[in-house]
Order: structure tokens, then C-alpha cells, then sequence
């Protein structure tokens, strides 16, 4: 969490960082600040809250810079800065606690990603030297520790305080002294470096600044970046100087605007129908070469146990990702929260693949995971919508999903496309096991192939009603959502949708598991949402509902077209095209995206940036 990036060089660097904050405000949103040279000194601005407010106090800092100081700042030929929008993780949300951090004598500038494990140690020992920390931030610690390590090479204090840190972090410095020069430095979280003419670049993701130029350097960790006007110097982990070997990357065609949709999330669960296109194409030309590939058939046929593992949305695609496997190609899979997994020494034997699963190729616990399943002796593949993200290097192969930039903080068009990558590996994995006669294989591929325009046709013809149910059951206290099978993974995806944009609390069960529990929450006021679409234990999940109504509850229930019995049972019924109950999953979650962001809507809320939350976790 926490987007920071840097900028040396022609432009008005305060323009270039703000847009930058832009698109990197996904990574959270609890205020923002920047720090940049202008007229011989560093100004530096703050604000609490998302980036709207932070534009007006720029705004107003512009309004009071008199037209003589503008005008010098036109003729200037470098400029130089660094900004950064916060998830808070240690200080609450406060101006204090916002970056950029400086030291005691406000010489020295810092933003920063990530967490200081260390850092209330690393306190003491400033205090010691007489150095007091003014805000409750681990960053600020870094900032002092740059100014007591200065000796005049802003890189080599960077070097010295990042020995005595522990943790993951990534950080971007700026020094009085040396006003041109910003030096950044990674260790597990994100940092990449942007090349352009006579200017510098340095973001935690590709995307702040791939407008400018599409030429990147890559940071492994520990490496230092010092970046100039004049160019730019990478140091091994080590401290020698490295060639800065440059990639190139395709222009982000992933606009961050909206489109004439009134929120991002609105716009993202349109765009599902081509996110799940794009990513079967993908998938089946990323499986289709069969030879000396980890994915190959003959590994695949060596498959004996799968364990897939991720947090949240990918947790819930991943349940659904086991339903598949299982039933399609007669492996068995273990599905683990990412953050337990890492701490319960999980068995791994001889024959399994680990799949991690992130949107966002970031998420800390999930590669944890990874790193731990590798380490151990499994074949680990990542998947991911993120094309450079760490997962990708933590993994011995990756398959993308093609959902493109998915800005609003509640999953949707991601949690499809994965759960569409996982059915299109089960598939293969079904034929590379012999686990599936072809008609049947090939009745699935075109079912998956139909998946487009079912969900289009869902998304366009149930709107109306759930925006209509969602304002009617507006100020509901509890929800409590209902599946069974792959109806469960959907019942737990769309009351973590609620519960996270609308803040009205939600709990998930297997539908058989009500009556242990969950049915003592149940009364008038208290619907019930159930995931109706798994054929084979349908007349089990009536008789569950019976016991809901009989406690006065009423239901709202996902079904199949042509299912008639469902009606007796529910005061209200979404229907959605039928299929394979399987892949009922990617249409049936459609509804209840959009129940939730009415709902969320209707109580004025902010669906893309809900409270507390940020779009990748990056600290454990
Ligand atoms: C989804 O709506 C949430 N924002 C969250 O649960 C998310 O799915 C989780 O943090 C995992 O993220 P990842 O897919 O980027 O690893």
C-alpha cells in the first residue's frame, strides 16, 4: 500500500507528481503529500484525505506564489520532487503522520512504501543522539536516519540507514544540499525507475508514469538508484555500480477515467464481458505450447495435488477454482488463506503445484506463500493481472488475466477473470489427466466461450431490479448470504462486496452449516441473499430456505432461468442464464456486484475508495 513516486527534470515537477499520484491512488487514499523544488527552496504540501484534497491546498500554494516567483519558476531548467498517497499503517490519519517526511533540520525529504519493522528501536536510538521524532511514523524514522548518516553523498546515507533496517519498503529521498538529485531504493516492495529525454522517473508502479515514456529500468532489491538530469546510477546490493539496462514497455492503454460512468467499479463490472475474454484467449495461447513449458503436458500430468492459494476476492476465485479442479480433472486441491498458509508449516509433496493468485502481483501474505511453497520444494505459479509485479519473479511460471487496470478498490471484473483462468487450467489439467471424454471437454470450452455474452446480457437486464431491491432494503442491519458448492464462493464474494462499500455488516455460510449458528441472527429485518445456481444439491438449498422463512426472514435468491421452484421460496428472484453450474459462478456474481453498489450508492457513499481500505496489501 502507499503509492510513492519521484520526478527529475524539465517539466514542473509538482504537474508531473500530481498526475503520477493519479494513477497510483488506487494503493491508498488516506492523504497525500508532496515535496518539490521551486525558486531555490523545497515546498512541500499535505493534505488528509484522497488526492481531491491535496489538488485543492496545490491550488491554493499556486494562488499564494506571487507572479514573479511563477515566472522564475518557468525559466527554471531543473526541477526536482517526490510524492505520495497513503494507506496508513503506523500513525493514525493525521497531517502529521501524511508524507512527505523530513528530518529535525528539514534538510532531508523522504516518501515511503511499506513498513519499518524496526523502527521503534531505530527511535530510541535517535533519541539518544538527541534526534526526536515528531509524528507516530515509522518513515519519519527513515528521514532522520538519512540526515544523521549525511556526510554530503545523499546516496551513501541512504545506503548507511537502509543497513540498519528491517522490514519491506521502498523509498524515494531528496536533500537540500544536493537539490537535483533523488535517490530511491527497494527492498520487496515495488520500485521501478522511468527513462526519459533529460528527465527521470522513479514510481512504485509503471503506471504513474508511463505517459512520459515508455523506457523502464527495473530495481531488484537492495539496489540504490541515484537519479540526475544528467542520468542515472544503479548500485548492486553490493554498492557497485550496475548497467541500467532498459526495457520497454507498452503504452498503458488503461485509461484512469472514467468513461461516462458515474464510478469506476460501474465501469469495471461493464467491462467484465471483455475481461473474460481476453483472458481465455490469453490463457489457452499461454497453455498451448506443450513442450519445455512448467505448464506442459507432461507436468501436468505429473500433477498429483494442487494448493492454490490468495487473500479475499482471490481467495474467493480460488474456492471456485477448486470446484472445477476437482470435478473436472479428479485432483485434489487445498485453497488456503495466503496469511495462514505461511505460518502453519504446510506438507508440501513430492507432485505439487502451488497456484498463488493476485490482481494486484503485490499482495504481501500471498507472496509469502509463495516464496514459502517454492522454498519447500513445490512448482509455484502466479496468477495475476499484473504484468512486472513481484509475484511474477517469486513464481517458475505465470498466467495473466487480461482484465486490464481495475482502479475501484472493491474487486469485479478481476475476481471473473481469474475464476475464468482457473476453469480454463482445470480444463486443461482435466485433458493433460485423461480426467474428461473430449465431447465433454469441448462442451465446456464453448460453455466458457458463452461466458461474454451472458454476462453482458446479465449485467444490462438485471440492473434495474437490483437497484430497485438495493434501495429497498437500504437500511438493513445484517445480511447473511447463502450457497452451496460453487454457489458458496459466490455467496462469500458478494457479502464481502457489500460489506466493503457499503459498511453494512455480512456474514457467508454454507448453506447447511445455517442451522449450526449463523440462523440464531435471523428475523424480519434480516434478508437473506442466496447463491441458487448448483443444480445437483438444489432441492437441499430449498429446504435450507424454508428453515429461513419460517424465522420470518425474507429471501433473495440467484437462480438459474427455467428453475420454478425457486420462486415458492423466495419473495425475490434474479434470474441468470443457464449453464453448466460451474460456470454459473462468473454470471451469477453479476447481481450481486451490482446489489451491493446500489446499496453502497443509496447510503451516499464513496464506492471506489471505501474506508480503510487500499487496492493492494503490501505490508503483512
Ligand atoms: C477485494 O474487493 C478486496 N479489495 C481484497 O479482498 C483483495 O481481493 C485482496 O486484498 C487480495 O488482493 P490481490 O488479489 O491483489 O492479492
Amino acid at each position: 500500500m502507499c503509492g510513492i513516486i519521484g520526478y527529475v527534470g524539465h517539466r514542473r515537477s509538482q504537474d508531473v507528481l500530481f498526475d503520477g499520484l493519479r494513477r497510483l491512488e488506487y494503493r491508498g487514499y488516506d492523504s497525500a503529500g508532496l515535496a518539490w523544488r521551486e525558486n531555490g527552496r523545497t515546498e512541500c504540501v499535505r493534505a488528509i484525505g484522497n488526492l481531491d484534497s491535496l489538488g485543492s491546498v496545490l491550488a491554493a500554494h499556486s494562488a499564494a506564489t506571487d507572479a514573479s516567483e511563477s515566472a522564475a519558476v518557468a525559466t527554471a531548467t531543473v526541477s526536482a520532487g517526490i510524492a505520495h498517497t497513503r494507506w496508513a499503517t503506523h500513525g493514525g490519519v493525521t497531517e502529521d503522520n501524511a508524507h512527505p517526511h523530513t528530518d529535525w533540520s528539514g534538510r532531508v525529504r523522504i516518501v515511503l512504501n511499506g513498513i519499518i519493522e524496526n523502527y521503534l528501536e531505530l527511535r530510541d536510538l535517535l533519541a539518544d543522539e538527541m534526534i526526536q521524532c515528531t509524528s507516530e511514523t515509522d518513515a519519519e524514522v527513515v528521514a532522520q536516519l538519512i540526515s544523521f548518516y549525511y556526510d554530503g553523498d545523499l546516496s551513501e546515507a541512504v545506503r548507511s540507514t537502509v543497513s540498519v533496517l528491517s522490514g519491506h519498503f521502498a523509498f524515494v529521498a531528496m536533500c537540500d544540499d544536493d537539490p537535483e538529485t533523488l535517490v530511491g531504493v527497494r527492498r520487496e516492495c515495488p520500485l521501478v525507475v522511468g527513462v526519459g529525454d533529460r528527465e527521470l522517473f522513479i514510481a512504485s508502479s509503471i503506471s504513474a508514469f508511463v505517459e512520459h515514456t515508455p523506457r523502464v529500468v527495473e530495481l531488484h532489491d537492495g539496489e540504490i538508484a541515484v537519479m540526475h538530469p544528467s542520468g542515472l546510477t544503479v548500485f548492486d546490493d553490493n554498492g557497485l555500480p550496475r548497467d541500467p539496462q532498459e526495457t520497454r514497455v507498452e503504452r498503458d492503454e488503461d485509461r484512469c477515467e472514467k468513461e461516462g460512468f458515474e464510478t469506476f467499479m460501474l465501469k469495471e463490472i461493464h467491462e467484465q464481458p471483455s475481461a473474460i475474454a481476453e483472458t481465455l484467449r490469453e490463457t489457452r495461447a499461454a497453455l498451448a505450447p506443450r513442450e519445455n513449458h512448467q505448464l506442459g503436458l507432461a507436468q501436468l500430468r505429473n500433477v498429483r495435488r494442487i494448493i492454490i492459494v490468495g487473500c479475499g476476492t482471490s481467495y474467493h476465485a480460488a474456492l471456485a477454482g477448486r470446484m472445477a479442479i476437482e470435478r473436472w480433472a479428479r485432483v485434489p486441491v487445498e485453497v488456503d488463506v495466503a496469511s495462514e498458509f505461511r505460518y502453519r508449516d504446510p506438507i508440501i509433496e513430492p507432485g505439487t503445484l502451488v497456484l498463488g493468485i493476485t490482481q494486484s502481483g503485490e499482495t504481501a501474505d500471498t507472496l509469502a506463500a509463495m516464496r514459502l511453497a517454492r522454498a519447500r520444494g513445490a512448482t509455484v505459479v502466479a496468477l495475476t493481472n499484473a504484468p512486472g509485479s513481484q509475484a511474477t519473479r517469486e513464481a517458475d511460471a505465470v498466467l495473466f488475466t487480461r482484465a486490464g487496470l481495475e482502479i475501484g478498490v472493491a474487486a469485479t471484473k478481476t475476481f471473473v477473470a481469474q475464476v475464468v483462468l482457473l476453469y480454463a487450467l482445470a480444463l486443461d489439467l482435466a485433458r493433460a489427466q485423461d480426467a474428461l471424454a473430449l465431447d465433454r471437454l469441448a462442451e465446456l470450452q464453448r460453455d466458457l466461450d458463452l461466458l461474454p455474452a451472458h454476462v453482458e446480457h446479465v449485467t444490462r437486464s438485471v440492473d434495474g431490479q437490483m437497484r430497485q431491491l438495493a434501495e429497498r432494503l437500504v437500511w438493513s442491519p445484517f445480511f447473511l448470504y447463502l450457497g452451496r458448492l460453487s454457489g458458496l464462493s459466490v455467496a462469500l464474494e458478494g457479502a464481502l462486496k457489500l460489506k466493503e462499500i457499503s459498511y453494512v455488516p455480512t456474514d457467508a455460510y454454507a448453506a447447511g452449516e445455517m442451522k449450526h449458528g449463523p440462523i440464531a441472527l435471523l428475523g424480519r429485518d434480516t434478508p437473506v441473499v442466496c447463491v441458487a445456481t448448483e443444480e445437483g444439491v438444489l432441492p437441499k438449498l430449498l429446504s435450507n430456505l424454508s428453515e429461513v422463512r419460517a424465522r420470518g426472514a425474507q429471501v433473495l435468491a440467484v437462480a438459474s432461468e427455467g428453475c420454478k421452484q425457486i420462486a415458492e421460496h423466495a419473495e425475490h428472484v434474479v434470474y441468470v442464464p443457464a449453464a453448466d453450474s460451474l460456470l454459473q459462478v462468473v454470471v451469477a456474481i453479476v447481481p450481486l456486484q451490482l446489489f451491493a453498489y446500489h446499496l453502497a450508492r443509496a447510503r451516499g457513499l464513496n464506492v471506489d475508495q471505501p474506508r480503510n481500505l487500499a487496492k493492494t496489501v503490501t505490508v503483512e
